[in-house]
């Protein structure tokens, strides 16, 4: 079929480079002529596994090509995803300028009946919406609209998108026509290798079904940082309850590694956009309140167990940084916590260095002009450091040289906000651990600790709370 998408970001990219591998031409149109320039010569503008290998396997066969301008690429079209961008807005509900943007674009280019295929995420009724203006001064001679809008959420997941968007878990089809649905069922085909991968609904169901998930996942991820601080104040070690949870098949194994909480370009955004739309029919959405207020308070604790490390006196503190990206394998720093972090650490006046494997030219450009120090190497940023603080899990910060860690640093605290490493082994070392998953909130009131010399340490706190002993490794 011939495709044209409509934003070439982590979405549209993946999307059209699939496609035209598994046989479909594809036009990707971006208004970002940089972007495109680099597209073309086969560079990626962001860190994807696999798909740079694909991009250049697809612009050497010529079924994929780029495009600035939308009404060059519309010829012959069957149909026409829209990919762009759909943030938050101040208020928190979905911005869809870009949409509306590309729709009203659609609507002046001179195109024969075609589809047009919402990825973007968008609330419910967007796609009613689209559709009257779409066909607003279209001849309606039949009666039916002439441009269709059909929802086709996305699912795939960063760091894994070319292998999500191979083998599909479900391909959703909100279509209101069964043409439509045929259509998008004929393009799909590639991909549903076994028949049992696409759902078909209507395009409304399909619109909420994107929020429902990403409402799921972070509601889970909520559930088990709350599960995690209540655990430490029982004293309960929250990696014995997490396999225990795991081996009930009604809760399922995923979604359960306390830690630092959600960030990312997605979860965030399509939360509070859901609680926004939620007003609108007057429904409170309090789990979804809630959920999101754990998440904002987990990325807050962090912060605060290092400022009470530090007695209250973050000033001139050198704090390293391992990850900035929100999760590993992407350098999407899109409310990424490692970012709301540092700000903090640098509100307070710490020294901040930082080092990700593939984030670093991402998060110096979301914090504009700091004085974050970028080191080329792990080791590097955490010379001289009084701590350091381990905020993505990226496969090369599993087992560092701790020896060598341990000798560079000149504090020994490592916080470590994925629960990565065992307290145990870091100690061999001279170093202290810090496993935010496992430890307590810190007492509002400090004044028992504030007549102290020396640092006073979560972990000393958290002893004393349990009468000496450690929850925690
Ligand atoms: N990133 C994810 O993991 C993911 C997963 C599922 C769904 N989604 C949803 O997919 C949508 C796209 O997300 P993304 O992460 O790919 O965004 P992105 O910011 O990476 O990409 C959007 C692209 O659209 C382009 N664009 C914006 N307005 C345009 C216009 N008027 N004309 C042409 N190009 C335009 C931008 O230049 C950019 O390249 C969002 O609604 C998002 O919520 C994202």
């Amino acid at each position: 079929m011939n495709v044209v998408i409509i934003g070439a970001g982590y979405v549209g990219l993946v999307t059209g480079c699939c496609l035209a591998e598994a046989g479909h031409r594809v036009v990707c149109v971006d208004h970002d002529a940089e972007k495109l320039a680099g597209l073309r010569s086969g560079r990626l503008p962001f860190h994807e596994p696999e798909l740079v290998t694909i991009l250049g396997e697809q612009l050497a066969s010529g079924r994929l090509l780029f495009e600035d301008s939308v009404a060059r690429a519309m010829p012959n079209a069957d149909l026409v995803f829209l990919a762009v961008g759909t943030p938050s807005q101040t208020d928190g509900s979905a911005n869809l300028e870009n949409l509306l943007r590309c729709a009203n674009e659609l609507a002046a280019t001179a195109f024969s009946d075609c589809m047009v295929v919402v990825k973007s995420t968008v609330p419910v009724g967007t796609g009613d919406r689209l559709e009257a203006l779409l066909n607003e001064n279209r001849d309606q001679h039949s009666g039916h609209p002439r441009i269709r809008v059909v929802s086709n959420p996305e699912f795939l997941a960063e760091g894994r998108a070319v292998q999500d968007f191979r083998h599909p878990d479900r391909i959703v089809i909100g279509a209101n026509d069964a043409g439509s649905a045929a259509a998008l069922a004929q393009l799909y085909a590639p991909f549903d290798v076994d028949g049992m991968r696409l759902m078909f609904m209507d395009r409304r169901s399909a619109e909420f079904a994107k929020y429902a998930c990403n409402a799921m996942l972070a509601a889970r991820i909520s559930m088990i940082n709350e599960l995690a601080g209540l655990a430490s104040g029982f004293g309960a070690d929250i990696e014995a309850v997490c396999g225990v949870l795991k081996g009930d098949p009604r809760i399922g194994g995923s979604y359960l590694h306390p830690g630092v909480g959600y960030g990312g370009s997605c979860l965030p955004k399509d939360l509070s956009a859901l609680i926004t739309c939620a007003k609108t029919i007057g429904e409170p959405a309090d789990m979804l309140c809630s959920t999101q207020r754990v998440n904002n308070r987990q990325g807050r604790r962090l912060l605060e167990f290092i400022r009470e490390y530090f007695r209250g006196e973050l000033r001139g503190k050198r704090i390293a940084i391992w990850g900035l990206s929100f999760k590993p394998a992407t350098d999407d720093v899109r409310a990424a916590p490692s970012l709301a972090l540092i700000r903090g650490l640098l509100n307070e006046g710490a020294l901040v260095s930082a080092y990700d494997p593939v984030a670093m030219k991402a998060a110096s450009l979301a914090l504009g002009a700091t004085p974050v120090v970028f080191g080329a190497s792990a080791m590097s940023v955490c010379e001289g450091a009084d701590a350091l603080v381990l905020m993505t899990e990226w496969d090369e910060f599993k087992a560092p040289d701790f020896k060598a860690l341990a000798m560079c640093m000149q504090g020994s605290m490592v916080f470590d906000a994925r629960n990565l490493y065992q307290g145990s082994m870091l100690r061999q070392y001279g170093l202290q651990h810090f496993a935010l998953a496992r430890c307590a909130r810190p007492k509002g009131d400090n004044a028992g600790l504030s007549g102290r010399t020396s640092p006073v340490r979560p972990e000393t706190a958290q002893a004393q709370a349990h009468g000496g002993e450690k929850p925690y490794s």
